[in-house]
């Protein structure tokens, strides 16, 4: 039996090809909520869009410090894996799920999988730097995306043969919904938007949205993009960034904030975009295989392979560097490879779940 651990909004679309799966080969498994988000908009959205069986479990555990919201995924998932008693344990990313997660199933001797492992920012002030690392060396069997994760796992003493190159799931989910977001959803026509006309901005990163200055430098440098294009701006706003703005008093001259989108709006608003600002991990990787340019409001990043390939810019978070960004990226061709695999990711991991051959098993 195969237990589906997930919690936020990218974790649901990213697990979406796994479930899938599961679904399609009637395979043992069951999924586990954290309740780590719950808003409608960050959580029940994405099952309808995605069309995700609901999970057996949910358990509600909510917002909180860090060690807080992490204490009551540990024991709430140890609850349900005594109980259940699972084969595996599948965790995916980088979220204070996946670290409990993946701590609960390793104490229990239940084999641990760790879906998108080996990403590196090496920052340690992220609170995802840590996750990741220690959700990696817990884990028996770990996805990385790329060979440069398979790099960075080998390098930190990782056994070789717990490592799997099968791509990124976030391709499967964008291949998997890409025409469906272009019939279903007319979210452009709803903004008043033209394709390639506009801007779009995500941005939730603790390190930016809690700090009144950094948050304020963004918004400044995406006033002096709206300034010099004179295009609309649109900034569907994740919660978090939605309170801190509002604590920091910041108003929005030029800029469209809007709530946070569904899959299928978004993946619509993002590949028709002129180009794409971000600091999510996610959308790094969905506008290089989207072939839309991103400009990354962050000094680093665990996606090189979107540097390396000419789709991603980092410009971190002053205004000047925001705009001139925005002025390279939109001077470069929009060809590039994508280096997240071919969409087979999540077909991929359950073979191994399941203990099936498949192309990539190297154990
Ligand atoms: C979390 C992850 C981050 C991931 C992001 C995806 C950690 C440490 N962080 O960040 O890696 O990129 O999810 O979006 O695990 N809130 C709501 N409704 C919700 C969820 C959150 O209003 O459904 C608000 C609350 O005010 C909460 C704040 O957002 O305090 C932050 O939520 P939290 O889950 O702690 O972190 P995220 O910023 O969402
Ligand atoms: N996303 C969405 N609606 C939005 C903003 C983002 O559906 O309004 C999706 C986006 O397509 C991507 C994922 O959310 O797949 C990224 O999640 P997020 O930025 O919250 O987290 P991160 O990837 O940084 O962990």
């Amino acid at each position: 039996m195969i237990a589906i651990v997930l919690g936020t909004r990218p974790e649901i679309i990213k697990m979406s090809p796994i479930i899938r799966e599961c679904e399609a080969w009637n395979a043992d498994y069951f999924i586990l909520h954290s309740g780590q988000h719950y808003s409608y908009e960050m959580d029940r959205s994405f099952f309808e869009d995605l069309n995700l069986p609901k999970p057996k479990y949910n358990l509600d555990v909510g917002s909180g410090t860090h060690a807080g919201q992490t204490a009551r995924i540990l024991t709430g998932i140890e609850d349900v894996l005594v109980k259940e008693s699972p084969d595996i344990v599948l965790v995916q990313g980088d979220t204070n799920t996946v670290m409990a997660g993946a701590l609960a199933a390793a104490k229990l001797h239940i084999r641990v999988g760790h879906v998108e492992a080996g990403l590196r920012s090496f920052d340690r002030t992220m609170p995802e730097e840590i996750n990741r690392v220690i959700a990696d060396h817990v884990s028996d069997y770990l996805f990385a995306p790329t060979e440069t994760a398979r790099r960075y796992l080998e390098r930190e003493g990782i056994d070789e043969n717990k490592i799997s190159v099968t791509g990124n799931t976030i391709v499967d989910a964008v291949f998997q919904n890409r025409e469906i977001s272009e019939s279903k959803a007319n979210i452009l026509d709803t903004l008043g938007l033209e394709p390639k006309g506009y801007f779009l901005v995500t941005s939730h990163r603790q390190e930016n949205v809690d700090d009144p200055e950094t948050l304020r430098s963004i918004i400044a440098g995406l006033q002096a993009v709206h300034q010099e294009y004179e295009l609309p701006v649109i900034f569907p706003m994740h919660p978090r960034t939605r309170k801190m703005t509002e604590r920091f008093g910041i108003q929005f001259d030029g800029i469209t904030p809007i709530e946070p989108l569904g899959f299928l709006e978004f993946l619509q608003v993002e590949a028709n975009a002129r180009l794409v600002l971000t600091d999510s991990g996610g959308v790094q990787e969905e506008t290089c295989i989207l072939g839309v340019p991103c400009v990354t409001l962050r000094k680093n990043t665990e996606r090189p392979e979107t540097i390396e390939a000419g789709a991603n810019l980092l410009v971190g978070t002053a205004a000047t560097d925001i705009l001139a960004g925005v002025r390279e990226m939109l001077s470069r061709p929009r060809v590039w490879e994508n280096p997240y695999g071919d969409g087979t990711a999540g077909r991929t991991i359950v073979t191994i779940c399941n203990g099936l051959p498949s192309r990539n098993k190297r154990w």
